[in-house]
């Protein structure tokens, strides 16, 4: 018999509901929160009030789109953390009272693993191309940047990661900053595209090992533009596209010097992206020239995988489901999961 499985994704501000048979994707429904958009970044609370509201419309339509009954459901997936507790609870307690009432098993999953395995939803009609194992994943959002070796889908480890602000932090931030609006990833990847990416220079960290820092060069960069605009009150409207085309290579560079390193001391050419950050396009190139140039097979989430979904939630714990793994119903969500 075929498993079926819901998942629900509410750890930030989409709430989304994916149905999967068989590892192949039925319906991928995501709720995005426009709330924010005003205030320049997440309102825990009011993202919360969104999921509440969200929730069963969002789970409804993405059983009707995959043609399937609550009653043909295997089980449920649901992201455990990390992530904004408010929000987390509202698709845990849900996940839970749903498999309480369908009388099927409910399957935790840790949000980063989602994003990490996002790459092996698959897709009727659309040729598979996945990383054999082990492989290396760099993986990149508004909350995480970290380095991961995936031995197989259940078992990871942190190589490296960030010691402060997380790459789509930096973006995010330093859009606000300039006055570009909010998220700021998308915004600074159009406006790069226009741009010079050697014009300006800014301050690369000194981080041994694997791991990563952003805070620094979000600091330089707010003290070039303050610098500069007390010269010109025009600069950043005249200048915006080659800000943006330096400020996200130096942000690229940061993340292709600890990948490689990574590649060199594990000896795995397997890499793969994930995460909100590897829609960029600039990163994406990098990646795809890089492998080229050093020989590693490279993989790249398709666009609509690589921000939250619950496709990537529902993937992930479909193999902790076959794995055997069961979660009880007194499950509490977390805000922050440390580990693996
Ligand atoms: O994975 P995600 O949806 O949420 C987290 O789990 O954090 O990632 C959101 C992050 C935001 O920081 C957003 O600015 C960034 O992904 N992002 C991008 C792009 N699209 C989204 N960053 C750079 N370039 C993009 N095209």
């Amino acid at each position: 018999m075929a498993d079926i499985i819901l998942g629900i994704e509410s750890s930030c501000d989409d709430t989304s509901a994916a149905v999967i048979r068989d590892g192949y994707l039925l319906s991928n429904v995501i709720a995005s929160q426009d709330v924010h958009r005003s205030f320049g970044g997440v309102v825990p609370e009011l993202a919360s009030r969104a999921h509440e509201l969200n929730i069963v419309p969002v789970v409804s339509e993405a059983l009707s789109r995959a043609g399937v009954k609550a009653s043909d459901l295997t089980a449920i997936a649901f992201t455990r953390g990390p992530g904004l507790l408010g929000s987390l609870l509202v698709g845990t307690s849900f996940a839970k009272a749903m498999g309480l009432a369908l009388d099927i098993p409910i399957v935790m999953v840790n949000h980063l693993q989602g994003h990490i395995l996002a790459g092996f939803v698959k897709q009727e009609g659309v040729p598979v191309r996945q990383p054999s194992f082990p492989y290396i994943c760099l993986l990149v959002s508004g909350g995480n940047s970290q380095i991961v070796r995936v031995d197989d889908p259940l078992h990871f480890e942190i190589l490296g990661q960030t010691i402060d602000d997380a790459v789509g932090e930096a973006f995010d931030k330093c859009s606000k900053m300039m006055g570009l609006g909010y998220p700021g990833g998308p915004i600074i990847d159009k406006f790069a595209k226009q741009g010079d990416p050697l014009r300006f220079k800014f301050a690369k960290p000194n981080v041994p090992g694997l791991d990563y820092s952003f805070s620094g060069i979000k600091t330089s960069l707010l003290y070039f533009v303050r610098d500069e605009i007390a010269k010109d009150p025009d600069f950043m409207e005249k200048n915006k596209e080659d800000i943006c085309a330096s400020f996200q290579k130096a942000l690229i560079d940061i993340l292709m010097d600890k990948l490689v390193k990574a590649v060199k001391q594990t000896g795995i050419r397997e890499v793969a992206i994930g995460g909100g950050v590897s829609a960029n396009s600039g990163l994406r190139n990098r990646i795809s020239e890089e492998g080229k140039k050093r020989g590693w097979n490279t993989y790249l989430p398709e666009f609509k995988f690589t921000t939250d979904n619950a496709a990537m939630i529902a993937i992930a714990g479909y193999y902790h489901y076959l794995a055997g793994e069961r979660t009880s119903l007194d499950v509490a969500p977390v805000s922050r999961m440390a580990d693996f």
